[in-house]
């Protein structure tokens, strides 16, 4: 699927100037989703999806199992079709794969006879790059996620954060103006988790890049983004959008993360209704 998709994208970028390495202020990336609806035979997974994501905002999108996260940003990214309704990135409507947008997978799907650096390199190595060219980017890259001296190591030697974090630099390599994360962090354990949700940070600030981010876990979502998006059970649809308004970088435990915690699992029908359940003295 993944190496279509590049190849596909590929396809269509062959001919255009390569893109510079993680360029500040690239000004690109508005998304706006009108009217979305998918279907898988008779089942109706989204239902109606109006969203709109401004340029280099971080958008956390939250929602029970099975609602249609993994769909929705596979069909942000152009990998899939919708069955009704389109997506508009910078006025254009998505109709395939592209450079400019990108998705780490649920699964981090590196491949597991690519070393950590060939990983790397796939995309641009896809997009025709001189070989100079990547050795200079996979170097980069790989700096920056705090994978230097890896190069050479094959998937399973690394440990499952640092697979994340090759992940991560694959996508960032060919320099999209759009993010689409799909539980990047879902299967590492809390401690490795925090770490990359602040890498995450510190790679977005300042670079102009729009990121869509599906997790499950809301106090994640609220630690990173400027709005959280929930969604309902399917078929999905959008139920609210919350402002994170605290500044960077956030107090986990401050007051306004806790309560705006208990809204969104309030909203997700996870919150204990005390008051319901404890008998007033
Ligand atoms: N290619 C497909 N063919 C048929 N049904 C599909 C396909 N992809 C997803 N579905 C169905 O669509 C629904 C939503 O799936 P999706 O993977 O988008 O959920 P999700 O919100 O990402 O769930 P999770 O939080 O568990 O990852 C599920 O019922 C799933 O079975
Ligand atoms: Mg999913």
């Amino acid at each position: 699927m993944e190496i279509r998709s590049l190849v596909e994208t590929a396809e269509l970028g062959r001919g255009e100037e390569a893109p510079s390495l993680l360029l500040a202020g690239a000004n690109k990336g508005k998304i706006i989703v009108q009217e979305l609806f998918k279907d898988f035979d008779s089942l109706r997974v989204l239902d109606g999806i109006h969203l709109e994501v401004g340029e280099g905002e971080f958008l956390a999108l939250v929602g029970p199992s099975g609602c249609g996260k993994s769909t929705l940003l596979r069909m942000l990214a152009g990998l899939m079709k919708p069955s009704g309704g389109r997506v508009l990135i910078d006025g254009e409507e998505v109709r395939g794969p592209s450079p400019s947008r990108n998705l780490v997978f649920q699964e981090h799907a590196l491949y597991p006879w690519r070393t950590v650096s060939q990983n790397v390199a796939l995309g641009l190595e896809i997009f025709r790059f001189p070989p100079a060219e990547i050795r200079r980017r996979v170097k980069e890259l790989l700096a920056l996620v705090g994978l230097e001296g890896f190069d050479d190591y094959y998937p399973h030697q690394i440990s499952g954060g640092m697979r994340q974090r090759a992940a991560l630099a694959r996508v960032l390599a060919v320099d999209p103006d759009v993010l689409f994360l799909d539980e990047p962090f879902g299967a590492l354990d809390a401690m490795t988790r925090l770490t990359l949700q602040k890498e995450l940070l510190r790679l977005w600030d300042h670079s102009g890049k729009t990121v869509v981010l599906v997790t499950h876990d809301v106090e994640e979502a609220l630690y990173l983004a400027d709005r959280v998006a929930i969604m309902s059970a399917v078929p999905g649809r959008i139920r609210e959008i919350i402002r994170v308004k605290d500044p960077r970088p956030r107090d986990r435990g401050s007051a306004s993360l806790v309560s705006l915690k208990r809204t969104v699992l309030d909203l997700l029908g996870l919150e204990p209704k005390f008051s319901q359940t404890i008998p007033a003295i």
